[in-house]
């Protein structure tokens, strides 16, 4: 959860920096095809044009030439004289032709010194002198065919628009020079043509001399254009690959107006005339620049929104994860909140346990001191106290069992004989009213377990379920086996299984409100006096503590069944001995003892009571002193009988620096509580649980010491 909240974070950034930057590079992607696909389009297209405006001026020209050709032959041989004789026809004749032809403004002869004989405008032609006119000075010198002159402005008394001249040389009789055929081309004839075939904008047209004088351009420029062929357009199209046949297609700027264009040019065949057709580049840009709009407008408000919606779930996700740990400290704060209520409840319940046996004991305590007490009450204030002392360490004992903190002394033993040898007990326990039915395995099933700890766990839910039944009823204690636990716990589960043993009533069952409940200890729902509530702490503690678990199901007015699950052990171990009702104390004979406790009044107490039983002891405060004590003497001592909890060197380390030095030597380990011990076990050692009776102590010093001499027998046998 920790790692997954700035994961998930960080992978919506990211998504958000994605949604961005990938439609921001597919929209490059797509605007520089797009600007290539533009550019090509555009190619064709003013190839395209140019086939067009190329078809047309080759016409135009044609149909000139043709008009010359005609004329030539109506005037053939022809002298001058019968020219003007014959004006009036002729001028109708010229006049006709003009009308057909709308590229033509007149038509004109003239003679062999530049004067007009003949035109179409008017009768009789004007007296003057053409022979200035480049369609006249070019003819003088020899016959170079149709000649097509620069643009010109009438010469008065003429007006109107510029032209220019398509003419050819009159042949004379003797093959001399007789004048000029020439007729008036209007640039405007190309210029409204182009102006209807160049509706995209950015469209460009010219028709020029292959000398570089434009005759006709679109869009209009002033008359007088003059393409320089060391000019940017001339040394271009000098360097275009495709010159030499005479076409090409150039990006140039021109030196005109300086408006950057693409341009495809082609001559005209049989004419020393060039035609061109292009778009500017700034309009080709145009059409990119629209296309590419046309991407954003889609595209730009589609990203906006998925950038907006990712942003948003991200706030709300940061906003969720705010929460989340608000609502995590609220229930730690709230876990902590049961815990010290709980914690409080338990340390409340030891404290009315254990002042109501101080109590008795206190009381006990002064009754003795009465002077002339008879003995009779002296010994029944006695027995208060002991009985009091007993029920406390069963109390600090049930304690350690829940909280898994017990010493326990696993051994292996059959669960199903332990359960028919406790039926009796039981039995006893719970009256004669209630029906007892113990249903065994049909094999031996063993578990290396605390025999004792199972058992007063056993006790401890038939006496329950007793209670539950309120007196009728049925108990039945079933043994079985089961291959897991019940609660699929992440724990490793056991190799052979488990023993599982069920007490099952037919009682008032747990109301679910209680059923989190009923493990805490000093939670009772019996009366006071009647229930300490710590019962089945003590067999949820054990079972925990022995690799086990515990399970209870139950329906109210029905009963209840709390199954305790233990690991099961392979073999059969050594059947169990129930244990031994207490004995007397054991006389000491002798026996010398080295007491290591590090508490001075226990310490006094375990001396003046081995002494009482005839064993010559010796006390030491610490582990450091016993040790200085056996290095000095251990011949003078039977047995060390050590404390484990001291401050230094623990009884633990004591016992196993004693066991390396003095082999021989044994040791008896008392603890009320150890941590080492509850989850090691007391390491192969005695252990005698503290509050211990002077009887306790005696017969495991007994035992010690009679295993001493029969070890010292076998040596010297
Ligand atoms: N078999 C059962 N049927 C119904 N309720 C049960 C049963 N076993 C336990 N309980 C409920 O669980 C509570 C706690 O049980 P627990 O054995 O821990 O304490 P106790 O029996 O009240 O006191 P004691 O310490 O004497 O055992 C009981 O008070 C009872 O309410
Ligand atoms: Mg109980």
């Amino acid at each position: 959860m920790q790692t997954a909240q700035p994961n998930s974070l960080r992978l919506l950034q990211w998504m958000m920096v994605a949604s961005l930057a990938l439609p921001l590079a597919l929209f490059v992607f797509a605007s520089a095809v797009s600007w290539v696909s533009i550019r090509e389009t555009a190619d064709r297209e003013v190839e395209r044009t140019l086939d067009v405006a190329h078809e047309h001026a080759l016409k135009v020209f044609e149909t000139i030439d043709r008009s010359l050709s005609e004329i030539a032959e109506i005037i053939r041989d022809l002298p001058d004289a019968d020219i003007v004789a014959r004006e009036q026809a002729l001028h109708l004749r010229l006049k006709q032709l003009v009308a057909s032809l709308p590229q033509v403004k007149s038509v004109w002869i003239f003679d062999a010194k530049g004067r007009a004989l003949v035109n179409s405008l008017v009768v009789p032609a004007p007296e003057i002198d053409f022979s200035d006119r480049d369609y006249f000075r070019t003819h003088v010198a020899g016959d170079i065919g149709t000649h097509i002159g620069e643009a010109l402005t009438p010469r008065p008394p003429y007006q109107g628009a510029a032209f220019f001249g398509v003419s050819r040389r009159r042949p004379s009789e003797d093959g001399g020079f007789a004048g000029v055929i020439q007729t008036s081309v209007l640039p405007e004839y190309f210029e409204s043509y182009y102006a209807r075939i160049g509706r995209e904008p950015g469209s460009f047209f010219a028709v020029g001399r292959a000398d570089g004088t434009v005759l006709a351009r679109f869009p209009a420029a002033g008359r007088d254009v003059r393409l320089d062929r060391n000019g940017p357009i001339g040394k271009l199209i000098a360097a275009d690959p495709k010159a030499d046949t005479e076409a090409g297609l150039v990006t140039v700027t021109s030196s005109t107006d300086g408006i950057e264009r693409r341009l495809a040019y082609q001559r005209l065949a049989q004419y020393p005339i060039y035609v061109s057709a292009g778009l500017e580049t700034s309009a080709i840009r145009a059409r990119w620049l629209s296309t590419v709009s046309q991407h954003l407008i889609f595209g730009a408000p589609a990203t906006a929104l998925l950038f907006a919606l990712l942003g948003l779930a991200l706030r709300r996700t940061r906003h969720l994860y705010v929460e989340a740990e608000k609502r995590r400290v609220a229930e730690e704060a709230l876990k902590h909140g049961q815990r010290l209520e709980a914690l409080g409840q338990l340390t409340g319940g030891v404290a009315h346990d254990f002042n109501n046996l101080l109590t008795v004991i206190l009381a006990s305590v002064d009754l003795l001191r009465r002077p002339d007490l008879p003995e009779q009450r002296r010994l029944r204030y006695i027995d208060a106290i002991s009985d009091t002392v007993t029920r406390a360490a069963k109390l600090t004992g049930q304690l350690l069992a829940f909280a898994r903190r017990q010493t326990l002394k696993p051994e292996v033993f059959d669960v199903g004989r332990t359960v028919q040898m406790l039926s009796e007990m039981i039995g006893t326990l719970i009256g004669s009213r209630i029906e007892i039915v113990i249903l065994g395995p049909e094999e031996p099933c063993f578990v290396n377990a605390d025999a004792g700890q199972f058992e007063t766990a056993i006790i401890n839910m038939a006496v329950n379920a007793r209670d539950a039944m309120e007196g009728r009823g049925r108990l039945t204690i079933a043994v079985g086996m089961a291959a897991s636990l019940p609660n699929a716990a992440p724990q490793p589960q056991h190799p052979y299984g488990y023993v599982a043993v069920s007490v099952a009533d037919t009682g008032s069952g747990i109301p679910p409100d209680q059923f989190e409940r009923i493990f805490e200890p000093f939670f009772t729902t019996k009366q006071a006096g009647h229930g300490t509530g710590l019962g089945l702490s003590q067999v949820f503690g054990f079972a925990k503590q022995s690799g086990g678990e515990v399970a209870v199901a139950s329906e109210v007015g029905k009963g209840s069944i709390f199954t305790l699950y233990l690991p099961r052990t392979a073999g059969g171990g050594k059947s169990r001995q129930m244990p031994a009702a207490d004995a007397a104390a054991i006389d000491g004979s002798g026996m010398s003892v080295l007491v290591v406790e590090d508490n001075a009044e226990v310490g006094r107490f375990a001396t003046d009571a081995l002494a009482e039983l005839g064993y010559a002891t010796r006390l030491v405060g610490s582990a450091v002193h016993a040790l200085e004590e056996l290095t000095t003497g251990a011949e003078h001592f039977d047995a060390v009988f050590t404390d484990v909890v001291m401050p230094g060197m623990t009884g633990i380390e004591l016992a196993q620096e004693v066991r390396r030095r003095h082999p021989d030597l044994p040791v008896v380990l008392t603890s009320g509580y150890s941590h080492v011990l509850s989850e090691h076990g007391a390491y192969g050692f005695e252990l005698l649980q503290k509050p211990y009776s002077i009887e306790q102590l005696s017969r495991v010093l007994h035992r010690i010491g009679r295993r001493k001499v029969e070890r010292s027998a076998e040596t010297r046998a």
